[in-house]
């Protein structure tokens, strides 16, 4: 089916995609990106399961905006790297807007410490690991009885541009966010036939509450290493993907798309 491209003004968002009728759960969608995220897909129509793990109040405060603006939220606490916990909040958000999910977005993050490699322990890789593979997993099995169900299904990953940069004393992250590109070409290929397609969003550095003040040296030197010359801002990932999740973006899957301005090219 065609949509022609909406473009609608919501609580100061212009949004481009359709997604009424649609279930969206955002791991981690209280904050930072999650929120833009949240937020975006909310003003294009969809019902949010806005995930968080301890902030109830930033959660709260993200469905509250969302729902001034005439949108649709509910926030579900829940730690998405702990299987009866993951299982149970797929269950509330489908009990909650009463349809299966349709769009699942893998944000959540937790600490990201910069480690050396003398430095790192295998559990500091096993923590990253926790997150960004073991999360999606639990997620996705979650939501696949629905979505296989419907014929149709989204599952969007928040990965990283730190993958095609190789940042040193960070592998602990890096290698994490490097299996999730193994892992969404494979989904892509198992899942295709079923109507799901699955895809990498790749953010660039996008200063978010978490990383407080940025040192001017520090943002400067990032600026003038991004082709387009500016920072990115969590709206930017949030337009990418909500296009993915829509019906324009029905023939892309197993897709690996940096947002960074440009700062890396190639998978
Ligand atoms: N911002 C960047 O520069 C950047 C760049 C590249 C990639 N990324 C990726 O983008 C994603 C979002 O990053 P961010 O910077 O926006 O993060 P953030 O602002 O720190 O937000 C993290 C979110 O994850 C939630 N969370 C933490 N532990 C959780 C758990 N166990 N279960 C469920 N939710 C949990 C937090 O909720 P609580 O507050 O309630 O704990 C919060 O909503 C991550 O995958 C990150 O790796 C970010």
């Amino acid at each position: 089916m065609f949509y022609a491209q909406v473009t609608t003004k919501v609580g100061g968002l212009l949004i481009n995609y359709q997604l009424t009728g649609k279930t969206a759960v955002v791991t981690g969608g209280s904050k930072g990106l999650g929120k833009a995220i949240s937020s975006t897909l909310a003003a294009s129509g969809a019902a949010v399961i806005i995930n968080y793990a301890n902030n109830s109040e930033a959660a709260a405060q993200t469905a509250q905006e969302i729902k001034k603006n005439g949108g649709l939220a509910f926030p579900i606490k829940g730690d998405v790297t702990d299987e009866p916990d993951a299982v149970r909040m797929i269950e509330e958000a489908e009990q909650a807007v009463g349809r299966t999910v349709d769009i699942l977005i893998n944000n959540a993050t937790g600490p990201q410490p910069e480690l050396s490699i003398e430095e790192s322990t295998w559990a500091d890789y096993e923590d990253q690991l926790r997150f960004f593979v073991k999360a999606p997993l639990l997620a996705a099995k979650a939501v696949l009885p629905g979505m296989k169900k419907n014929g149709w299904g989204r599952i969007i990953t928040i990965g990283s541009e730190v993958v095609q940069l190789g940042t040193p004393n960070f592998a602990n992250y890096v290698t994490a966010k490097s299996a999730q590109l193994g892992m969404t070409r494979s989904w892509a290929n198992e899942l295709g036939a079923a109507g799901i397609t699955v895809n990498l969003v790749n953010p660039g550095f996008i200063p978010v509450e978490r990383h407080g003040i940025v040192d001017s040296n520090v943002y400067h030197d990032y600026v003038n290493s991004v082709p387009l010359r500016k920072m990115g801002d969590p709206q930017d990932v949030a337009d990418t993907v909500a296009f993915l999740a829509s019906d324009g973006a029905q023939f892309i899957t197993g897709q690996s798309i940096s947002v960074n301005g440009g700062k890396t090219f190639g998978v």
